[in-house]
């Protein structure tokens, strides 16, 4: 992993993943160490971030290194027409490793391409979010006591959400069943489902909740990813097509966790957040050990 890329799910195999798992359960009780010295993380948003920001921000300060990069891209010379290889060049000039988010499917790949230091993709566009799986999977292994043989019910946009379409992947070596609930508009992409007939991964397609969830191990919400539609009526349509309620979990297995990778909008309502299945929120702390695992392994400092 030392001085690689982190670009999709799949440029680390089972073991390594299982690697950064390993080293992230180090960290959470270690949250606090003086590893990184003088290394420096750039982190340039080109799309609004929360929590993947905040939480490898938050990452480098406890292992003592040090964050540059801009959150709002029109803050920068990109504003001016700067292309995305010069930012790269001139940013990598300043920093040991580069965190970027963009709007753009390909766009880290284009960017380790051209990069001199280290790219982790923090999302490009409905492509990939490599991070976020990896502290799904976090957070997966530490509510269930393991990855393999896991019922994982997927619901909402899994068109364009491209946190599913990671953790599909991923996941897809631990011999799981999926559920996916979703609107004729917003399944998920054939190629996704074409990768789990090959590896022979039983799912089931869902437009309704109704009961569908009721055995899963795992409920994996996500938002209605309102910025990639390029008919806001066809946003409008399905905006609100889920909201899950407390109501609603009567009949969920007892240790049933609800992971959403947040934001949320309508889709899970707020009566559900003092039910002890909800796990969003200590889903988001959990970004923040994993991400400490990912940037140390590939810096190469543990
Ligand atoms: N989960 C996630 O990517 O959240 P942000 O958009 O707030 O970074």
């Amino acid at each position: 992993m030392k001085n690689r890329s982190l670009v999709s799910i799949t440029d680390y195999n089972q073991e390594e993943m299982l690697q950064i798992l390993d080293l992230a359960a180090e960290f959470e009780k270690k949250p606090n160490q003086d590893i990184l010295g003088g290394h420096v993380v750039a982190t340039l948003f080109f799309e609004p971030s929360t929590r993947t920001r905040l939480s490898f921000e938050s990452a480098v300060n406890r292992l003592r290194g040090r964050v540059i990069g801009f959150s709002d891209s029109s803050s920068s010379s990109v504003s001016k027409g700067e292309t995305l290889k010069d930012t790269i060049l001139t940013v990598s000039n300043y920093s040991d490793l580069i965190v970027m988010r963009h709007p753009l499917e390909g766009s880290a790949k284009y960017a380790s391409e051209v990069s001199p230091v280290p790219i982790i993709n923090a999302g490009d566009g409905a492509h990939q979010h490599p991070t976020q799986t990896l502290l799904d999977m976090y957070s997966i292994r530490k509510t269930q006591g393991r990855l393999e043989n896991l019922k994982i019910c997927m619901v909402g946009d899994l068109k364009y959400g491209r946190t599913v379409h990671s953790l599909l992947i991923a996941m897809a070596d631990f011999h799981p069943i999926f559920i996916f609930i979703a609107p004729e508009e917003l399944k998920m992409p054939e190629e996704y489902k074409s990768l789990l007939d090959r590896k022979g991964v039983e799912y089931y397609e869902y437009k309704d909740i109704g009961d569908n969830m009721d055995d899963a191990d795992i409920v994996y919400m996500t938002r209605v990813q309102k910025e990639r539609f390029s008919d806001p009526l066809e946003y409008e349509k399905v905006k609100n097509v889920y909201i899950l309620r407390n109501a609603m979990l009567g009949n969920t297995k007892p240790n049933m966790k609800i992971l959403h990778p947040l934001p949320r909008v309508n889709e899970i309502n707020y009566d559900v957040d003092t039910n002890p299945k909800a796990y969003y929120f200590q889903q988001a702390q959990n970004g923040v050990y994993t991400r400490m695992a990912i940037i140390s392994k590939i810096l190469g400092v543990k």
